[in-house]
C-alpha cells in the first residue's frame, strides 16, 4: 500500500520551516513579552523603546546592598513579576525584619530611549512611611549599551529620599540589547561585486552549456569564447613580459627565432574561406 501524503509531508514541513525562518529573520515572529508592561500613557514611540528591551525580559535581576547592619536585596524584572510579586517590576526585600516592599509596578511604566540607552521608570510603588511626603515609591532603571555583554549586573546607584517629593530609587544595568543596530546593509561596492560575480557565473555556465550542447565543443573548447580568452591571456603575458622583464628581449636572437617559427607554422584553422565572397 502506498501512502500518498507521506512523500510530500517532508517537503511541506521544510517549506514551513523555511518560511518561518524568513519571517523570524525579518523580526515578524518574535515574541513580545514587553507587552505585559502597561504604559502610563500608551504611545507607539514608547512601545518601540520597550520592544528594544525584549532580550532581557523574563529574568530576575538581583542586587544586594549593605548599609551598616541593614541589608537589602532588590529584584528587578522587565515587564514581569519581580521575585514573583504580582504586577511588581522592582521590589526591595529586607532581611531583618523580613519584609518585601514594592518599589515600582510594571503596569505603570514609562520608557524613554536614545541611541544607546533606555530609561525605564516603574511608578506606583508602595508609599513611603515618613519620607517624601508619603508619596508612592518610584524606580528608575538606566539601561545602557554594552557591546561586550548580553546582559550585565544590576547596580543600585542611589536611593534619593531626602526631599519633599519626586523621590526615586535609581538603578543601572548594562546590556547589548539597547546598542544601536548594526545594519546588515551592503555597501555599494559589495553589491557591485556580487552582481559582477553573478554575471560571471551566468556567463561561464551559460557559455559552457552553449558550447557543449549547441556547438558541441569538447575539452577546453567548452569555455565560452575560448579563442578570445586565450588571446587575452597571451596578450597579458606579452604585456607582462614587456613590462616586467629587465633583460632586453632582443638580445638572444636565436631564442627569438625558435619562438617565432612555430607561430608561423601554426595551422590556420579559420574557416573564413568557406564563406561565399
Ligand atoms: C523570579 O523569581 C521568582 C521568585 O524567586 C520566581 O518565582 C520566578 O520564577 C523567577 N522568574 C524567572 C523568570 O526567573
Ligand atoms: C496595577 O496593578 C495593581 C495590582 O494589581 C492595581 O492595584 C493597580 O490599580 C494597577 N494599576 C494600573 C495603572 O493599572
Amino acid at each position: 500500500m502506498e501512502v500518498p501524503s507521506r512523500p510530500t509531508g517532508v517537503p511541506v514541513l521544510l517549506w514551513a520551516l523555511a518560511a518561518q525562518l524568513v519571517l523570524c529573520g525579518s523580526g515578524l515572529c518574535a515574541s513580545d513579552h514587553t507587552k505585559s508592561c502597561k504604559l502610563l500613557f500608551e504611545s507607539e514611540s514608547e512601545r518601540r523603546v520597550l520592544r528594544r528591551l525584549e532580550p532581557i525580559t523574563r529574568k530576575n535581576f538581583t542586587v544586594e546592598t549593605k548599609n551598616g547592619s541593614e541589608s537589602y536585596t532588590y529584584v528587578f524584572q522587565l515587564c514581569g513579576d519581580a521575585g514573583g510579586v504580582q504586577q511588581a517590576g522592582l521590589i526591595q526585600m529586607s532581611s531583618t525584619p523580613k519584609k518585601t516592599t514594592v518599589i515600582g509596578m510594571y503596569n505603570a511604566t514609562q520608557a524613554i530611549g536614545g541611541s544607546d540607552w533606555v530609561i525605564l521608570i516603574y511608578r506606583n510603588g508602595e508609599r513611603y512611611d515618613a519620607h517624601c511626603s508619603q508619596e508612592q515609591r518610584r524606580a528608575i532603571v538606566m539601561i545602557s549599551c554594552n557591546t561586550k555583554m548580553d546582559v550585565g549586573q544590576l547596580n543600585v546607584v542611589v536611593e534619593d529620599r531626602d526631599r519633599q517629593q519626586d523621590c526615586f530609587y535609581l538603578f543601572e544595568l548594562d546590556t547589548s540589547a539597547v546598542c544601536p543596530h548594526v545594519e546588515y546593509q551592503l555597501s555599494t561596492g559589495s553589491i557591485i561585486l556580487i552582481i559582477g560575480f553573478c554575471v560571471l557565473a551566468v556567463y561561464l555556465i551559460g557559455g559552457f552549456l552553449y558550447q557543449r550542447l549547441v556547438v558541441g565543443a569538447k575539452g577546453m573548447e567548452q569555455f565560452p569564447n575560448y579563442a578570445f580568452w586565450v588571446e587575452v591571456g597571451n596578450l597579458t603575458a606579452d604585456g607582462c613580459d614587456f613590462v616586467c622583464r629587465s633583460r632586453n628581449r632582443e638580445e638572444p636572437p636565436t631564442y627569438r627565432g625558435v619562438v617565432t617559427e612555430p607561430l608561423e607554422e601554426e595551422p590556420e584553422e579559420r574557416d573564413d574561406h568557406l564563406l561565399p565572397m
